[in-house]
């Protein structure tokens, strides 16, 4: 199916997963592997760029992946750094806006520095928002939200009753963004590993055992075309 004739999501969701197991079938350092990853990631912005998706949301550091060694978490963090320059140039090319969520504070201040610049530099954009997650977690993003939501209480700006869905949604780091239609998921897991956990709360799931490094257009334009095929109820009824 081309993807001239699919309705695309407006918002896709991808937990990007197996950059080890790549790496480890090559006999190459597991870093090897997220250097391939985050080639993998530039591209897919490119891609949904030009598919003309909406929001893009990649999750590419836990809130959990700080258990990993020392060596592996310092690597990811060098990628990330370097990737922060290139994604800028990436994303002025492609008329792309860029945000990350998750908790940032846990970061060195020059990569803090480069995602603010990253933000501030493309917040004009008027393309893909490609939403980045490093040290986000779903659980974090809840509990970050609700203190939040407690401390606007407890000043007396908002009370315990007018604590609405809509004003939850409002306190994560996604708020104004819409829920994602469509989550993906590489090298064959089924989990959610602590991903948008208020927001997936109608997404159609789609599972591939490729492994991320190896995700491409054609991947994509493989899960547009799964999501095409769902019926979303929504928890109503449909007429077939
Ligand atoms: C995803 O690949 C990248 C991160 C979670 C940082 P993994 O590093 O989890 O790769 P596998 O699951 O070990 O193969
Ligand atoms: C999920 O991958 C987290 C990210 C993709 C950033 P993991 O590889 O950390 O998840 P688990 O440990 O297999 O659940
Ligand atoms: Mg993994």
């Amino acid at each position: 199916m081309s993807s001239e004739t699919q309705n695309v999501p407006r918002h896709v969701a991808i937990i990007l997963d197996g950059n080890g197991r790549w790496a480890r079938e090559r006999g190459l350092p597991r870093t090897a592997g997220h250097k391939e990853g985050c080639r993998a990631v530039e591209q897919t912005v490119e891609d949904a760029a030009r598919l003309g998706i909406e929001y893009l949301t990649v999750y590419a550091f836990s809130t959990e992946n700080w258990k990993r060694s020392a060596e592996e978490v310092s690597a990811l963090m060098q990628l990330f750094r370097y990737y922060a320059k290139r994604l800028l140039v990436i994303a002025k090319k492609n008329n792309v806006r860029v945000k990350m969520i998750g908790e940032r504070s846990a970061f060195a201040q020059d990569l803090q520095d480069a995602i603010r610049a990253l933000e501030e530099e493309t917040a004009q954009n008027t393309g893909l928002t490609f939403l980045f997650a490093v040290n986000y977690g779903g659980r974090d993003e809840i509990v970050r939200a609700v203190r939040r939501i407690g401390a606007e209480c407890a000043q007396g700006m908002t009370a315990p009753a007018d604590i609405t869905e809509d004003v939850i949604a409002a306190h994560l780091d996604t708020a104004g963004v819409p829920d994602p239609d469509l989550l993906i998921r590489t090298s064959g897991e089924q989990r959610l590993s602590n991903f948008l956990l208020w927001q997936l709360a109608y997404a159609e799931f789609y599972f591939t055992d490729i492994y991320w490094p190896d995700f491409d257009r054609q991947e994509l334009e493989r899960a547009i075309a799964y999501y095409n095929g769902r019926d979303r109820r929504y928890g109503g009824v449909k007429d077939v």
